[in-house]
């Protein structure tokens, strides 16, 4: 049987993908490696739904273990410094806070903006130093209304007269309803619970300005990928194709400073790796 690496991808799309598959392929290629892919996930592998990219022999791919590649726009991985398509959410959500900005300006409005991440508030802490917000509210730290709005009005005592607030839609919120619903994942669905919403309204009530809310959604997660997530899961490909070649399974190709590593993946889903305080404190620097 020829030497077959299988690729699959499992939950959704994620900016950089393609650049993986690429690089494994590739890599498999010039090693004399065939490489199939498995049709809709994991389910796929189960039910033997692949399809040759380039080679034929797909038998026997079911039992190995695997390797894997860091994927998620959340970038909540430990065992990585960055996840690939990490880049691209924030590339993207930083252009929409720019953009907000030009329009509460002239509104004089308070604009609320709710960017994805899950129970990890990085999209939402380097879109926000990024693009100048002036609160960023996470999943890590407690929520104080009343903190908000006191910013948002200090500021305008200042003589601004609009202001950016970024949420990520995992925060918990005083009098948040969380309905719990699940995804096909057993994931907890969160962009339903409406953060930014009720976020928005609190803050219009408590300050009197006038607010907006934009929830950035799916926008952050399509398209195509910044040069930087490219390379990355370029990166990130090689290494794994290398990995996969060795027979050392059961590790992830990680990122470590400038390097491309290994770890195992019980390093690497260990734990939620969640935004520390201290670059909270970047982000606060700014609050007011
Ligand atoms: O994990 C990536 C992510 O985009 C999260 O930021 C978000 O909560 C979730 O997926 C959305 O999932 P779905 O595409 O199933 O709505």
């Amino acid at each position: 049987m020829a030497k077959t690496v299988g690729i699959l991808t499992g939950g959704g799309d994620c900016p950089g993908l393609n650049a993986v598959i690429r690089a494994v392929v590739r890599a498999s290629d010039t090693a004399g490696w065939d490489t199939v892919a498995a049709l809709e996930g994991w389910r796929g592998l189960v039910d033997g739904n692949f399809r040759d990219l380039g080679t034929q022999a797909v038998s026997g791919i079911l039992p190995r273990p695997v390797v894997g590649v860091p994927k998620t726009i959340d970038n909540d991985l430990s065992g990585t410094d960055y996840t690939f398509g990490f880049d691209t959410a924030v590339t993207i959500a930083t252009e929409a806070i720019d953009r907000l900005h030009t329009t509460a300006e002239s509104h004089n409005r308070v604009m609320v903006v709710e960017v994805m991440g899950r129970h990890a508030g990085w999209i939402a802490v380097m879109s926000g130093i990024a693009g100048g917000a002036d609160v960023i509210l996470i999943p890590e730290q407690p929520v104080d209304f009343e903190k908000v709005a006191h910013n948002i009005r200090s500021r305008h005592a200042r003589g601004k007269n609009f202001s950016i607030v970024v949420i990520s839609e995992g925060c918990e919120l005083p009098g948040l309803e969380d309905g719990g619903e699940v995804d096909q994942f057993g994931h907890v669905t969160l962009a339903h619970r409406g953060v930014g919403e009720l976020l928005g309204r609190e803050i219009e009530q408590r300050t009197g300005f006038e607010t907006r809310v934009t929830v950035l959604g799916h926008v952050q997660r399509g398209g195509t990928p910044t040069p930087r997530d490219r390379v990355l899961a370029t990166r990130y490909g090689l290494k794994a194709a290398a990995l996969a070649h060795a027979g050392e399974f059961g590790q992830m190709a990680a990122l470590r400073g400038d390097d491309i590593v290994a770890v195992s993946l019980e390093e690497a889903t260990a734990q939620l790796k969640t935004v520390p305080p201290e670059w909270y404190a970047v982000a606060q620097a700014f609050f007011g």
